[in-house]
C-alpha cells in the first residue's frame, strides 16, 4: 500500500458576517453569466435563496432555480436539478442549504460536464473532467459538505445511499457566513453539530489519519465543546455560531482526508431504508460504535486523548463515551435507534450494506457482520 497521502480543500474558502457577499465578488471577478441556484423548499421558504437571487441579478447574472432538493436527496433530485441547468446553458452553479444542496448541487455539476447517470460515479475519482465551478453556501454546521469531495445520493428504489468521493465534485468555494445560520431551529442545529462532531471522532480514529488531520479534528472538538450547546440555546449567538462555522468546516478538513467509520457506514443504511436525518442517526450510534473501537489498543488510547477536549470527568475512553451520552441528553436526541423506528428484522440487511458502505474500510476495526448487528442492537436497546 502507498505512503503517499493527499490532502484536499477547496482553492478558496470564506468565513464570518459578509462571507455572502464576498463569494458573489468572486463570481463577478470571473465573469461568469449564467448562475444555478440549487436549493430546498426549506431555504426557499425562509427567502435565502430569494435574497442570493437577488444579488446575482444586480450584479448583472441571469438566474435559474431548482428549489426541490429533499433531505437525503435522491437521483430524482439529481435528474430534475440537471435538467434546469441544460434549459438554462448554466455556467456556474450555487448550492444554498445543507448537505443536501450541496450533494444534488456536486452531482448536477459533475454530470453537467461528464455526461451519464450519477451512479456511473459511485466509488472512488470515477469521473474525467472538471464539474461546473460549485459556489456552496452553507446554512448548517454541519455536513462540511460545501468543501469536500464526497456526495451522497440515495437511490430511492434500492433504498441505498451511494458515496460518489471525486476530487473533481470539490466546491470552488465553500462560504461559512454564520449570518446564514441565525435561523436554524434548535433541533436542526442539535443534530448536524453531533454530525460534524462525529466526523472529528471517526477521522481521528481513522486508521488513515495523519498529524495534519489529527490537528483538524482535535480543534474541531475544542469548538464544539465550547460552542455546540449555546448555539443550540441562542441560534443568534454570533460567536457560538462562527464557532461552529469553524467547527464543522476543519471536521471536514479531517474526514475528507482521513475518511470515517462504522458510525457512518451504518447511519447512511439508516438514512437510505428510513429517511431519518443524517446527524440524528450519527449521534445515537457515535457512543456505541465507539464502545466497540475501544477493543483496540491504539483506539482506546485516542478515545482517552479527546476526553480533555470534550469536558469529560477523566482521562478514559469510557468517559469520553460517557460525555457523548451526556451531549445527547443536554441537545435532546433521540435516546436510541428504537424511538427513531428502526425495526429488528431490519438489522440484518442494515449490516449487510454498511458493510458495502466505503466509509466503514477507515474504521481502526474491521467488524465481522454479527458484530456490526451488535452494534445496532446495542443503539437500538441503549
Ligand atoms: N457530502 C458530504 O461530505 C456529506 C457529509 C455528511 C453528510 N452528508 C449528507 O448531507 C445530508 C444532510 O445534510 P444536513 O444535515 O446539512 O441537512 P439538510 O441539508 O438535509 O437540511 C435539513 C433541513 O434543514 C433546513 N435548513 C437548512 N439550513 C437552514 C437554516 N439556516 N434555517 C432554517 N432551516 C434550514 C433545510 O431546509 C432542510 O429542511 C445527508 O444527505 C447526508 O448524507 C454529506
Ligand atoms: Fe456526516
Amino acid at each position: 500500500m502507498s505512503s503517499v497521502t493527499g490532502f484536499f480543500i477547496p482553492p478558496v474558502s470564506y468565513f464570518g458576517e459578509g462571507a455572502l457577499l464576498e463569494a458573489v465578488n468572486f463570481i463577478k471577478t470571473k465573469e461568469f453569466k449564467k448562475a444555478i441556484i440549487i436549493t430546498d423548499p426549506g431555504i426557499a421558504k425562509i427567502g435565502l435563496s430569494g435574497k442570493v437571487t437577488e444579488i446575482l441579478k444586480e450584479n448583472g447574472l441571469d438566474v435559474a432555480i431548482y428549489d426541490q432538493t429533499q433531505p437525503n436527496p435522491n437521483i430524482g433530485n439529481v435528474t430534475a436539478g440537471l435538467k434546469v441547468l441544460k434549459e438554462q446553458d448554466s455556467d456556474v452553479v450555487v448550492s444554498i442549504g445543507g448537505g443536501s444542496a450541496h450533494d444534488n448541487a456536486k452531482a448536477i455539476a459533475l454530470l453537467a460536464t461528464n455526461g451519464g447517470e450519477i451512479g456511473d460515479y459511485e466509488g472512488v475519482n470515477q469521473s474525467k473532467n472538471a464539474a461546473l465551478p460549485l459556489v456552496a453556501v452553507n446554512t448548517t454546521a454541519g455536513t462540511a459538505s460545501e468543501m469536500t469531495r464526497f456526495t451522497i445520493i440515495s437511490n430511492e428504489e434500492k433504498k441505498v445511499k451511494m458515496a460518489i468521493i471525486d476530487n473533481n465534485v470539490t466546491p470552488a468555494v465553500a462560504v461559512n457566513d454564520p449570518s446564514a445560520m441565525y435561523g436554524l431551529p434548535p433541533a436542526l442545529t442539535a443534530a448536524t453539530g453531533l454530525d460534524a462532531l462525529t466526523h472529528c471522532f471517526e477521522a481521528y480514529l481513522s486508521t488513515a489519519a495523519s498529524p495534519i488531520t489529527d490537528c483538524c479534528a482535535l480543534k474541531g472538538i475544542d469548538l464544539i465543546q465550547e460552542s455546540l450547546e449555546e448555539a443550540y440555546k441562542n441560534g443568534k449567538d454570533t460567536k457560538a455560531r462562527t464557532d461552529m462555522c469553524y467547527a464543522e468546516y476543519l471536521a471536514g478538513m479531517a474526514f475528507n482526508n482521513a475518511s470515517l467509520g462504522y458510525v457512518h457506514a451504518i447511519a447512511h443504511q439508516l438514512g437510505g431504508f428510513y429517511h431519518l436525518p443524517h446527524g440524528v442517526c450519527n449521534a445515537v450510534l457515535l457512543p456505541h460504535v465507539q464502545s466497540f473501537n475501544k477493543k483496540d489498543e491504539k483506539s482506546n488510547n485516542r478515545l482517552a486523548e479527546i476526553a480533555s477536549h470534550l469536558g469529560a470527568k477523566e482521562n478514559t475512553a469510557d468517559s469520553t463515551i460517557e460525555r457523548l451520552h451526556e451531549f445527547n441528553r443536554v441537545l435532546s436526541i433521540p435516546r436510541n435507534l428504537k424511538e427513531l423506528g428502526v425495526k429488528v428484522e431490519d438489522f440484518e440487511i442494515l449490516a449487510e450494506n454498511a458493510m458495502k458502505d466505503a466509509c466503514h474500510l477507515t474504521n481502526p476495526i474491521q467488524f465481522e457482520k454479527e458484530e456490526v448487528i451488535a452494534i445496532i442492537r446495542q443503539a437500538y436497546e441503549y
